[in-house]
C-alpha cells in the first residue's frame, strides 16, 4: 500500500515520534466528532517533517498530501497541480503515479470517472480560465484553496490536508496580481468544518513569522508543534534496525556524533553497514569514528552532500556573502560567543555584525541563547569548519590521517554529552526484559498526560517500572509520584506488579513506603533491596 508514496524499505525504518502521531490522531479524531483543529509542524532540515506525514497518513488512509514547494510557480501551474493532486488523493491513495492528474486535459478525463461534482466544476472553471488571455490569478489560488471543504460538504466526509514546504507559497508573491498568497489561503479556509490543516515547513524562522506574526494573516490559527532531534533510545532503536545486534556503546558512539538527528544517524549507520558488509571489517568503535569522518568530509558522504546543499541554499540568496561565511567560520571555531567577539573576529562594528546575525539566525542555521550564538546543527558545524580548511577524505582513509582528525575533532568539535545516564537506562531496560522474560517499553496515556518509563504485559498481569538514574538516592517523593502515577493511569484497577529502579540506592522512608506498597525496588545491577524495618 502506499509504495510510491511510502517504499516498503522506509517503512521499515520509521522509529519514535509517538508524541507527533498521537497529536495527529487526535485531530484526525477531534475532526471526525466536528472539533476542528489546524497543527503546523516546525524542525529543521531532514529532522523527519515528511516522513512522519508519510507514517501517519498510511495508517490512516483518505487524506491529502501537496508538497507546496513541488508545484509552487505560476499561480497557473500552482492552481492546476494543486487541484490534481486533490483528485490524486482522492482516487489513488499515493498507490499509483500522479502523473495523471497533472495536466489539464488528463485532468479532465479522470474527473469524469471521479463523480465528484465540485471537483468537476473546479477543473471546468479552471480550463474556462486557461482559455482566456488575462488570467485572473487570485481567482484561480481561490478556486484550488476552497476546493478541499466544498468536497467534504458535498460528500460529506472529513479530510486532513497536509501541505509539506508551506513557507513555499510566498514563490506566488512573483505574481503581480496576487499580494499575499498567506491572506488567499486563510480567507478560504475559514468557515470550514470538514478539513483539518497540517502545515509543515523546514525554514523554521520564517514559517513561525508566517504563523505567529501578529501582522501577517495566519496568526492564531495553528497549533504548533517542534519536531526534535530523537533521544538516545530512539537512536538506539533506529541504529538497530540498520546495524541489528550490535551493543549498546556502538549506538552509543553513533550518538554521541549525530545529537539523535534521524538523518544523520541512518547516513552513520549505512556506511558503517557498508564497510561491514563489503570490506568485511569488524563494527567497533573506531569503525564508527571512521564512518562518521568520511560521511562529513569525504565527496561520497550523504552528510557532506546534505550540508554542502544546505550551505548553497542557506547563502545564495544573501547580500554580504562574504562577511555571513567569515562569521560562519569563526563560530565554528568557537560556539557560544557574544556578539562582540564575533565581530572582533571579523572586524566589522558590532551593529553591522549583528544584522548578518539576525539574518543567520532568519534561515536558521544559527541560534541565539543567552546572548551567545551556537550553530542549529552541530554535525553542519563540524562540516563547516573542516570544508573551510579545504579537508577532505577519500572512502578508505589512513589510519594516521583519522586518528589526527579523530582527536582534533573530539578536542574542538564535538559538545560534550554529560548524560551517560540515558546509555544506562536503555541497558537497564534490556536486562529487565530479559529478567522477567516479557517486552517493555515506554508508555504514555492516550491525552499524553502520563508517562511511564517502561511498562508491560504478562498473561493478565501488568509490569509498571520506574528508573531513576540520578547520583542521588530516590526518595519518599520519587516513590510516592510513581504510585500516584500509577493510580491515575489506565491501570489503576488492572492487577500489576511495580518496580523502581535507582541507580544511587533509596532512603529508607522511601523503602518503607515501596514495601507497604509492594513496590519491588532495585538497584543498579537489577538487584532486590530489602527494607530495614
Ligand atoms: N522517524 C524516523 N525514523 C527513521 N528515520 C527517519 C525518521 N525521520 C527521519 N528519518 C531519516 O531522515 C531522512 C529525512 O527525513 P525527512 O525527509 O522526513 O525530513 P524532512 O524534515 O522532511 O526534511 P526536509 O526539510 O529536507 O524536507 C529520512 O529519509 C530518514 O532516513
Ligand atoms: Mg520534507
Amino acid at each position: 500500500m502506499m509504495e510510491y508514496f511510502y517504499p516498503e524499505h522506509l517503512k521499515k525504518m520509521f522509529t519514535n515520534r509517538k508524541r507527533e502521531l498521537k497529536d495527529l490522531e487526535y485531530t484526525r479524531d477531534s475532526l471526525d466528532k466536528g472539533t476542528l483543529r489546524n497543527i503546523s509542524f516546525f524542525g529543521l532540515r531532514r529532522i523527519g517533517k515528511s516522513l512522519l506525514i508519510k507514517e501517519f497518513m498510511y495508517r490512516n488512509p483518505g487524506n491529502i498530501y501537496i508538497n507546496i514547494e513541488e508545484i509552487a510557480s505560476s499561480p497557473e501551474f500552482f492552481s492546476l497541480r494543486y487541484i490534481g493532486y486533490i483528485a490524486y488523493w482522492l482516487n489513488e491513495n499515493g498507490d499509483a503515479l500522479p502523473d495523471d492528474y497533472m495536466e489539464i486535459n488528463a485532468l479532465i478525463k479522470k474527473c469524469t470517472e471521479m463523480n465528484i461534482k465540485a471537483l468537476t466544476d473546479a477543473v471546468t472553471k479552471l480550463n474556462l480560465e486557461f482559455s482566456k488571455e488575462k488570467r485572473d490569478h487570485n481567482f484561480l489560488l481561490g478556486l484550488a484553496f476552497t476546493l478541499p471543504e466544498k468536497i467534504c460538504r458535498e460528500k460529506n466526509k472529513k479530510i486532513m490536508l497536509f501541505l509539506d514546504e508551506f513557507q513555499a507559497l510566498a514563490v506566488l508573491k512573483k505574481s503581480p496580481q496576487v499580494l499575499n498568497p498567506f491572506a488567499l489561503f486563510r480567507s478560504a479556509i475559514q468557515n470550514q468544518s470538514g478539513t483539518s490543516y497540517v502545515l509543515a515547513g523546514s525554514q523554521i524562522t520564517k514559517m513561525r513569522s508566517i504563523l505567529e506574526d501578529h501582522k501577517e494573516p495566519l496568526f492564531l490559527q495553528f497549533n504548533v508543534l517542534n519536531i526534535e532531534p530523537f533521544t538516545r533510545e530512539d537512536t538506539y532503536e533506529l541504529c538497530s534496525k540498520i546495524l541489528p545486534g550490535q551493543d549498546t556503546d556502538i549506538f552509543e558512539s553513533i550518538y554521541k556524533y549525530s545529537y539523535g538527528h534521524p538523518f544523520h544517524t541512518t547516513s552513520v549507520c549505512e556506511r558503517v553497514k557498508e564497510y561491514s558488509e563489503k570490506c568485511e571489517l569488524e563494527i567497533t568503535n573506531e569503525l564508527i569514528s571512521q564512518a562518521f569522518l568520511v560521511e562529513v568530509l569525504s565527496k561520497e558522504g550523504n552528510i557532506n552532500k546534505f550540508c554542502r546543499y544546505l550551505y548553497d541554499i542557506s547563502l545564495e540568496k544573501a547580500r554580504g556573502y562574504g562577511i555571513l561565511k567569515a562569521i560562519l567560520t569563526v563560530l565554528a571555531e568557537k560556539e557560544g560567543t557574544t556578539i562582540t567577539e564575533i565581530a572582533r573576529g571579523i572586524k566589522r562594528s558590532p551593529q553591522a555584525t549583528k544584522k548578518y546575525l539576525m539574518w543567520l539566525e532568519e534561515v536558521d542555521l544559527i541560534t541565539k541563547y543567552e546572548k551567545t550564538y551556537f550553530y542549529k546543527d552541530p554535525v553542519f558545524r563540524t562540516w563547516l569548519a573542516y570544508y573551510e580548511k579545504g579537508i577532505e577524505l577519500g572512502i578508505m582513509p589512513k589510519r594516521e590521517m583519522l586518528k589526527n582528525l579523530l582527536s582534533n575533532l573530539e578536542e574542538k568539535y564535538l559538545r560534550t554529552s554529560s548524560e551517560l545516564g540515558r546509555a544506562k537506562e536503555f541497558e537497564t531496560k534490556v536486562k529487565l526484559e530479559k529478567k522477567l522474560g516479557i517486552e517493555l517499553k515506554n508508555y504514555m496515556s492516550k491525552d499524553g498526560q502520563i508517562e511511564i518509563d517502561l511498562a508491560g504485559k504478562k498473561d493478565a498481569l501488568i509490569y509498571l517500572v520506574e528508573i531513576k538514574w540520578k547520583n542521588k538516592s530516590s526518595d519518599y517523593k520519587d516513590i510516592e509520584n510513581f504510585l500516584k502515577k500509577t493510580e491515575k493511569s489506565e491501570f489503576s484497577d488492572k492487577e500489576k506488579k511495580l518496580f523502581f529502579i535507582s541507580k544511587s540506592g533509596f532512603t529508607s522512608s522511601a523503602l518503607k513506603l515501596a514495601k507497604s506498597n509492594n513496590v519491588t525496588v532495585l538497584d543498579r545491577n537489577l538487584e532486590a533491596i530489602e527494607a530495614v524495618n
